[in-house]
């Protein structure tokens, strides 16, 4: 039966990205309770570097971050999941004003609820207002008229758009804010695929069962019959478009039916469900994103190893 985050978007998207050549199904279809609950292990693995990376700028920088930002500074963030590295941003706020409030936005309703329980349990000063909605919806139902707002969107969640994806949202992120607003945007740089590799396809296979999830997830609120063991995870290194790629890979012909879909798909052997894309960026080219989304860069901070970047940009 549909479950309660089926809106008619996500109902279309999935129903033409099945039908397309080649197939595809959108990003946000990860996320319920069990794919939140895997991306947590993913960021816990070895194999994946950029939350470390981006948790260690953060720690060395965070108190450097918000006073770039500005003072009276609401925190607003988008896709927070766990909200575990904004405890960070979190703390270096409270260390310089006496109280605070924090905005969480994500399609994950179990995430926020988590996320909320462990930070009123760590910061019982701040205000959590949490938004489950996605990323557009969430910043057009905040109220005007308030202090100055620092958005967040950590992570490198906007390598999951194409360059001309990101450009054309980071202009609608900054549409919803006022001017003197600020933007904390977290990407991951490109390296060598030896790295990259690794940390979409791990040794324990959290990320296979992340991406598998997806067909897991249709079965389970949307009627669909896709057999799990039919399909084999796919990561691989576009060295063309600088992104990683992950792909669900039918290992037989197979039929499959989406009943909330009223939809039956027949896919050969060998064929491919593109599930993700995680865009690297090479240098300069974050930067020209923000700059043609009409944003003003500000600052930028990066680990020795230039893996990941964090900017911050003005509205
Ligand atoms: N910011 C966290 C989580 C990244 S995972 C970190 O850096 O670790 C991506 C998060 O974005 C997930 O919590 C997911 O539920 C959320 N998300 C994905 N698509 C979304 C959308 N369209 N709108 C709002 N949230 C979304
Ligand atoms: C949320 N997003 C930035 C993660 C990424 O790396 O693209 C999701 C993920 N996919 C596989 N592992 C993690």
């Amino acid at each position: 039966m549909p479950g309660p985050q089926m809106t008619s978007n996500l109902m279309d998207e999935v129903r033409t990205g099945l039908l397309a050549n080649p197939r595809r199904l959108p990003p946000a279809l990860f996320y319920d309770a069990e794919g939140s609950a895997l991306f947590e292990r993913i960021t816990e693995l070895p194999e994946y570097y950029p939350t470390r990376t981006e948790r260690d700028i953060l720690e060395r920088h965070a108190a450097d971050m918000l006073q770039e930002a500005g003072t009276d500074l609401e925190l607003v963030e988008l896709g927070s999941g766990s909200s575990t590295k904004t405890h960070l941003l979190i703390h270096a706020l409270l260390s310089r004003q006496p109280d605070g409030s924090y905005v969480p936005i994500d399609v994950s309703a179990t995430a926020l609820k988590h996320a909320k329980s462990a930070l009123l349990e760590a910061f019982p000063r701040l205000e959590v207002r949490p938004i489950h909605a996605d990323y557009l919806g969430g910043l057009a139902s905040l109220n005007h008229g308030h202090a100055r707002r620092l958005v967040i969107f950590l992570g490198s969640t906007i390598g999951n758009f194409d360059p001309a994806q990101a450009t054309s949202f980071l202009r609608s992120v900054r549409a919803a804010l006022q001017p003197g607003d600020a933007l904390l945007i977290g990407m991951d740089l490109a390296k060598a695929p030896t790295i990259l590799i690794p940390a979409y396809d791990d040794a324990l296979g959290v990320t296979a069962l992340f991406n598998l999830n997806v067909l897991a997830r249709l079965n389970r609120d949307w009627g669909a019959d896709f057999q799990l063991e039919g399909f084999h995870h796919v990561a691989l290194w576009n060295a063309v478009e600088s992104r990683m790629e992950m792909h669900l890979e039918s290992q037989a012909r197979q039929f499959v039916r989406v009943a909330a879909l009223d939809l039956e798909i027949a896919l050969s052997v060998g064929e491919r469900i593109h599930t993700e894309n995680s865009y690297k960026f090479r240098p300069g080219v974050g930067e020209a994103i923000l700059h043609d989304a009409g944003w003003l860069l500000e600052r930028t901070w990066t680990d020795e190893q230039k893996w990941f970047a964090v900017h911050l940009a003005r509205c």
